[in-house]
């Protein structure tokens, strides 16, 4: 079948209306290679995993353990679940439920909050990625929310906004923490990158992601290799696997704890730590089961903060800055230009 890209209203419609879709519409041809992929039994690629418990209230001791382990996983992955962070299992099936929920409605009402390009929108429908600007459609419908420092939300299903008003405010307080435990990690005062960062009016999204099944997962991509634009990035999703990371030269299928959340560092921290830290490549590939639903709420710095490497770090590690210094909102708006597709916007302002 022939898909014209500009008409394409939504990945569900297509895939789940006709029953006659048995390949992936050339439009959408995208290539896996399974070759690249790690080995999940390899201890080699055995996910870090963080417990929060020990951070909030371990004894010292512990807390400066994890932030020893910390150093070495921000280094070596720039990825990490984290477990015991007191958000609660119900709340987060809860948030789950309420995007199958919107995904669900019938496509007139959804279209009913698709919006413009603009990368602060409050709210966004759509999919793909960008259609004016994509090569290849992604497997993927997806909507976005602004939920600090102004709480924006959708209104239907009818519990979404109460639901994601409480999941966004307890996510956040894990990912300070997480962002805390960072700025120790690096020798700093624990409130460094919050302050620096003007975390008081950081920006906190959420974005669900909806990949229907696929009947041929390894021609057709849900979300291409990316780094996030941000600081960190917490991650949920559905009983269906489908997050890869890069990690030594290979993807890795990341699977883990339902009730944790995944976490990876994204561009500004790499910024920030001077290439210290790394901001993980990650991608979403689709598969042939059941249609799998993430919902991704990244953290970044207030949109109006010029971020550039931090001269404490660059001064004590005897380093020239390797970035150059880009205020956050544009560089997002690079990002969403998609001058940088499929790579990292920092290549960019190296
Ligand atoms: C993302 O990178 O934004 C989403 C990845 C996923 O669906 O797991
Ligand atoms: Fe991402």
């Amino acid at each position: 079948s022939t898909v014209t890209p500009t008409k394409v209203t939504s990945i569900k419609t297509l895939a789940e209306s006709s029953a006659a879709l048995s390949s992936v519409p050339s439009a959408y041809a995208f290539t896996i290679n399974p070759n690249d992929e790690a080995d999940p039994n390899d201890p080699e690629f055995a996910v870090p995993i963080i417990d929060m418990s020990l951070l909030t209230c371990g004894s010292p001791d512990q807390r400066s353990k994890i932030i020893q382990d910390l150093v070495k996983i921000c280094q070596e992955w720039g990825f990490f679940i984290v477990i015991n962070h007191g958000v609660p299992e119900s709340l987060m099936k809860a948030m789950i439920d309420s995007c199958h929920g919107f995904f669900s409605l019938p496509e007139s009402e959804k279209q009913e909050f698709k919006s413009g390009n603009d990368v602060l929108e409050m709210f966004k429908y759509g999919t793909s990625y960008n259609l004016a600007l994509d090569k290849v459609l992604l497997w993927r419908d997806f909507f976005k929310v602004r939920t600090h420092p102004e709480f924006y939300s959708l209104n239907k299903p009818a519990s979404f906004s109460e639901i994601s008003l409480e999941f966004s405010k307890r996510t956040r307080e894990v990912a300070l923490e997480i962002i805390k435990a960072i700025s120790e990690s690096l020798g700093l005062e624990p409130n460094y990158i919050y302050d620096a960062m003007n975390m008081d009016r950081g920006l906190q999204m959420l974005a669900g992601n909806y990949y229907p099944l696929c009947p041929q997962p390894e021609h057709a991509i849900g979300i291409p290799h990316h780094t996030d634009h941000g600081l960190v990035t917490l991650l949920i999703q559905n009983e269906m696997k489908g997050l890869q990371v890069e990690h030594n030269g290979k993807w890795l299928t990341v699977d883990g704890p339902a009730n944790g959340f995944f976490v990876n560092l994204a561009d500004q921290m790499q910024i920030l730590t001077n290439g210290k830290y790394k901001s993980v490549m990650h991608r979403a590939i689709v598969n042939n089961k059941a249609a799998r639903i993430s919902i991704a709420i990244p953290h970044g710095p207030s949109v109006d903060t010029t971020i550039a490497p931090s001269p404490e770090l660059c001064d004590r590690e005897g380093q020239a800055p390797k970035y150059l210094a880009m205020n956050y909102k544009e560089y997002i708006q690079l990002q969403q230009s998609g001058k940088n597709y499929m790579k990292s916007t920092f290549d960019h302002i190296r």
